[in-house]
C-alpha cells in the first residue's frame, strides 16, 4: 500500500473540489476556519483516505498529480498551464534519454514535466535571469521529485548565447525568444526541435520572422489549443460556463541544414 509519510505534500480536497496543499509532519495540524485536523491522523493511511476535521468537515488527502502541483505550488513567475505543458511534451518530442534546454526556469513547472519525459538518462539544462526565481523553481522541484541529479540550473541570459549545445530539444518560455534563434543554430543539433511559447501575436511573428530568416530552421508551425471543461449533472450536461480562454501560443521548428537558392 503506497501510504502517506511525514515529509510528503498532500493536497487535502473538500467536497466542493477546494484544494488546500499542506506537508506532513509528525504532530503536524491542519487549521482551516476554526477546524484541525491532525497529521497524525493522515501519516501511514492509504492516498485517496478520508478524514473529517474537529467539527466534521470532510476532506480527501491525495498526493498531487504534477498538473494539480503546479497550479497550487508556491511561484515566483507564471507558470504554464498543464494544458499546454502536456502540448509542449508532445510537440517538442521529448523524449527518454534527450539533452533539452529550457529557459527561463519561471517556477519550475515546465522544468518537472521535462524531467520527467527525459527520465533518468536524458538532462534538462535550465537558464534563468532571476536568482529568486531560480531558486524558487529549485525548492519546488525537489518538493514534489526531491533531489535531481540530471538537472542543471544556470544563471544566465540566454540571449547573449548558448554554452552547452549540442542540445536535441530547445523550449523557450521568454518574452523575446527571437534573440535566441541565431544561438539555435549553433546550439541545437540537425533534427533538433526548436518550441517557444509566447502570449502575444506581435511575438509570435517576430520569432516566426527570425525563424524564417536563418534558414537553418524548417516545418515552422503555430498553433494553440482551448480546454473546455462541461458539466454533467444529471440533464444539465453543458461546457462549464468559465475557461481560461487564452494561455499562449506555441511556435515549433526543426533544425534543418541549410539548402543552396538559386
Ligand atoms: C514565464 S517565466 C517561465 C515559467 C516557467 N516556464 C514555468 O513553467 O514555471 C519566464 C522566465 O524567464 C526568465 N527570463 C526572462 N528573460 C530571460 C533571459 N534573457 N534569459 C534567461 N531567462 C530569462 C524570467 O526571469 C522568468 O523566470
Amino acid at each position: 500500500m503506497n501510504s502517506l509519510h511525514p515529509g510528503d505534500r498532500i493536497h487535502l480536497v473538500s467536497r466542493k473540489g477546494r484544494r488546500y496543499s499542506i506537508v506532513l509532519q509528525k504532530g503536524g495540524v491542519f487549521q482551516f476556519s476554526g477546524e484541525r485536523l491532525s497529521h497524525d491522523d493522515l501519516i501511514g493511511q492509504p492516498e485517496g483516505v478520508s478524514v473529517r476535521t474537529s467539527r466534521g468537515t470532510h476532506f480527501i488527502a491525495l498526493r498531487p498529480t504534477l498538473a494539480e502541483y503546479v497550479l497550487k505550488m508556491p511561484r515566483g513567475a507564471q507558470v504554464i498551464y498543464p494544458k499546454d505543458l502536456g502540448l509542449i511534451l508532445m510537440w517538442a518530442d521529448i523524449y527518454p534519454g534527450a539533452k533539452v534546454l529550457e529557459a527561463g526556469i519561471g517556477s519550475g513547472a515546465l522544468t518537472m514535466a521535462l524531467l520527467r519525459s527525459v527520465g533518468e538518462k536524458g538532462s534538462v539544462i535550465s537558464y534563468d535571469v532571476r536568482e529568486d526565481f531560480a531558486k524558487r523553481a529549485e525548492e519546488n522541484i525537489n518538493q514534489l521529485m526531491g533531489p535531481v541529479s540530471n538537472l542543471v540550473v544556470r544563471l544566465k541570459n540566454i540571449y547573449e548565447g548558448i554554452e552547452d549545445g549540442p542540445v536535441d530539444r530547445l523550449v523557450l518560455d521568454l518574452p523575446e525568444p527571437w534573440l535566441v534563434v541565431p544561438h539555435a543554430v549553433s546550439a541545437l543539433r540537425p533534427g533538433g526541435v526548436f518550441l517557444c511559447l509566447l502570449p502575444t501575436v506581435p511575438q509570435v511573428q517576430q520569432v516566426v520572422a527570425a525563424l524564417r530568416a536563418e534558414k537553418s530552421f524548417g516545418f515552422i508551425e503555430t498553433f494553440e489549443t482551448l480546454l473546455r471543461t462541461w458539466n454533467i449533472d444529471g440533464r444539465s450536461v453543458r461546457p462549464d460556463h468559465r475557461m481560461v480562454a487564452h494561455s499562449a501560443f506555441l511556435t515549433v521548428a526543426r533544425r534543418i541544414m541549410p539548402h543552396e537558392t538559386t
